[in-house]
C-alpha cells in the first residue's frame, strides 16, 4: 500500500452486544444472527467463504448459502470443480460469514456431505433457466480456451434442453455439518466477544469464551 497513512483507518465496534442472545445450540444462534444480518440490510448475509484443504494446502472461495437446515449449512455447486473434488478427498472444510453492518462474524468447522439428490432437484429445479444452463455448459473450475467456447456450449445446451432442463448428476447441493462454531461480535477498545461451540456428542455441545 501506497501514500503516508500507516494503517488501515481503525474503527471501534459499537453495534453490538451478546448478552441476552445466547444459545444452547450453535444452529439456533446462528439463525437468529442471521436473522438479524439480514434484517439490517447487511450485504449478502448469506454470503460464506469456504475453505477447503487438499494435500495441506487450504484453498478458499466465496459460496452462498442456500438453505438453513437444522443440521448445517447448504451450498451447491459442481461436484467435479476444484472445491468438489477436494471435498470428496478431504471432507473437513472451514466457512466464514461477516457481517459488517452487525460487526459480526461466524466461523465454522466440520465435515461436508452431499444433501438428498431430491434437495437438489427442488433447488435446481427452481433456479432460473440461464443458471440451469449454466449448470451444464460450465465444466466448473477446468481450463477453457476461451469465452466463445463456453458460449459455444450455452447454444448447445440450449439445443439440447429446449424444455425442461434436468439437473446435471455432477451438479448439487452440500451440507457442511458444524463441529465447531465461534460467534465474533465486536466491541468497544478490541474487547470483542467470542463465543464457541464445540460439539462432544449429538446435541451436546460445550460453550466457552474464548479472548479476543
Ligand atoms: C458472491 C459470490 C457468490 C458465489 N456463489 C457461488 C455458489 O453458490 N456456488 C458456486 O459453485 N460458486 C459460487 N461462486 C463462485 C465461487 O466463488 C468460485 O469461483 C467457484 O465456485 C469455483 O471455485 P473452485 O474452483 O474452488 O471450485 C460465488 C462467487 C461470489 C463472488
Amino acid at each position: 500500500m501506497g501514500g503516508g497513512k500507516k494503517h488501515i483507518d481503525r474503527s471501534d465496534f459499537l453495534k453490538g452486544r451478546l448478552e441476552g442472545a445466547l444459545s444452547d445450540e450453535p444452529m439456533k444462534m446462528f439463525s437468529s444472527w442471521y436473522q438479524e444480518a439480514s434484517e439490517k440490510n447487511c450485504a449478502d448475509p448469506h454470503a460464506m467463504i469456504i475453505s477447503t484443504v487438499d494435500d495441506g494446502k487450504p484453498s478458499s472461495r466465496i459460496v452462498y448459502m442456500r438453505n438453513l437446515m437444522e443440521e448445517g449449512f447448504v451450498f451447491y455447486t459442481n461436484y467435479e470443480s476444484r472445491k468438489g473434488t477436494q471435498i470428496m478427498s478431504n471432507p473437513h472444510v472451514s466457512a466464514l460469514f461477516y457481517w459488517d453492518c452487525a460487526e459480526r462474524q461466524v466461523r465454522v468447522e466440520g465435515k461436508v456431505e452431499k444433501v438428498d439428490p431430491q434437495l437438489s432437484d427442488d433447488y435446481f429445479n427452481g433456479r432460473p433457466r440461464i443458471s440451469q444452463i449454466g449448470a451444464w455448459a460450465s465444466n466448473q473450475s477446468s481450463r477453457i480456451e476461451s469465452r466463445e467456447e463456453l458460449e459455444e456450449r450455452v447454444a448447445h445446451f440450449e439445443k439440447k434442453f429446449p424444455d425442461i432442463v434436468p439437473r446435471p448428476p455432477h451438479w448439487g447441493g452440500f451440507i457442511l455439518i458444524p463441529e465447531y462454531v465461534e460467534f465474533w461480535q465486536g466491541r468497544l477498545g478490541r474487547l470483542h466477544d467470542r463465543i464457541c461451540f464445540e460439539k462432544k456428542e449429538k446435541n451436546n455441545w460445550d460453550i466457552f469464551r474464548i479472548a479476543p
